[in-house]
């Protein structure tokens, strides 16, 4: 029995409930989990998040022309800040939650969220995902890719593209009026048939008012269905495939950097997207 107190959905005195509104009330009432009513964007704000995914997509675009071998990863940090100031608009990861750079770059064992350094260079053979989220009139977007530098292994190209495939499978995977799980079964099976594993520590997640929203969007089955995926909602897939064993470390020091377990690479591609009638949309190709 669901406590009227903790309903997400109900009539409001003197207004006539929309059908949408009666939808989402009688999915609450057979116990479905539902999404909160910040979470279902409206236009004005699908046309923020829409915008911000733009320059996002701008930022990523510039380091996909100019990353290369030699290169630092500092480097890379002060073209995603100066290209998204310029726009007009902030790097999401500067300051959050203490975050020292304006993007992520992790590269072969780092799973994601390594910190941008003067002291590592670019070399022949590396796997790098870059990941970038940028704040636009208050609305963020959120996207990552992987970059081959220079002529890499077989089995690491391999790698790359699978989380890839992982990425579009995962997108494909999602209904509206279906629910998260469905994405993360896809993925897992995926990754699994490929030989690889998948990081369960980290997720995908809600994003548009603010960087991490809920639902949690986790890249493999779970025994609980998630949350319903209903149009209007906004947020990433985002899977980390490993090569090896699916066990990461936090590291301690510096308090961000997520490597392997094993030390085998790791691979990362992200997109935000939005739920419509028909599917998704992705918000920052
Ligand atoms: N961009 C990451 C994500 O996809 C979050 C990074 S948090 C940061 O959710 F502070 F490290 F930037
Ligand atoms: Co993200």
């Amino acid at each position: 029995m669901v406590k009227s107190n903790s309903r997400k959905w109900f009539v409001r005195a003197g207004q006539e409930p929309t059908d949408f509104e009666l939808r989402m009330m009688d999915f609450e009432r057979r116990g479905f989990l539902v999404p909160s009513r910040k979470l279902i964007k409206n236009s004005e704000q699908i046309e923020g998040i829409r915008q911000s995914g733009l320059i996002n997509t701008g930022v990523l675009d510039l380091i996909e022309k100019e990353i290369r071998e030699g290169m630092t990863t500092d480097e890379i940090d002060s073209m995603v800040y100066d290209f998204t100031t310029s726009h007009g608009a902030t790097p999401a990861p500067l300051n959050y939650e203490g975050f020292p750079k304006s993007v992520c770059t992790s590269i072969n064992e780092v799973v994601c969220h390594g910190i941008p350094s003067k002291n590592r260079v670019l070399k022949e053979g590396d796997i790098i995902n870059v990941d970038v989220s940028t704040i636009l009139n208050g609305y963020y977007s959120d996207a990552s890719r992987m970059f081959c530098i220079g002529k890499v292994s077989e089995e690491k190209e391999r790698l790359v593209r699978v989380t890839k495939e992982c990425l579009r499978i995962g997108m494909e995977a999602a209904k509206p009026y279906g629910f998260v799980n469905e994405i993360g079964c896809a993925i897992e099976s995926y990754a699994k048939k490929n030989g690889y594993s998948v990081v369960r520590d980290l997720a995908g997640h809600g994003v548009g008012l603010a960087f991490h929203e809920e639902p949690d969007v986790n890249h493999y089955a779970s025994s609980k269905k998630g949350m319903m995926l209903v149009p209007g909602m906004v947020f990433t897939i985002e899977p980390m495939i490993n090569m090896g064993k699916h066990h990461v470390v936090f590291n301690q020091k510096d308090g961000w950097t997520v490597t392997t377990k094993d030390g085998l690479p790791s691979a990362q591609w992200e997109h935000t997207f939005l739920m419509t009638e028909n599917g998704l949309e992705i918000l920052t190709y």
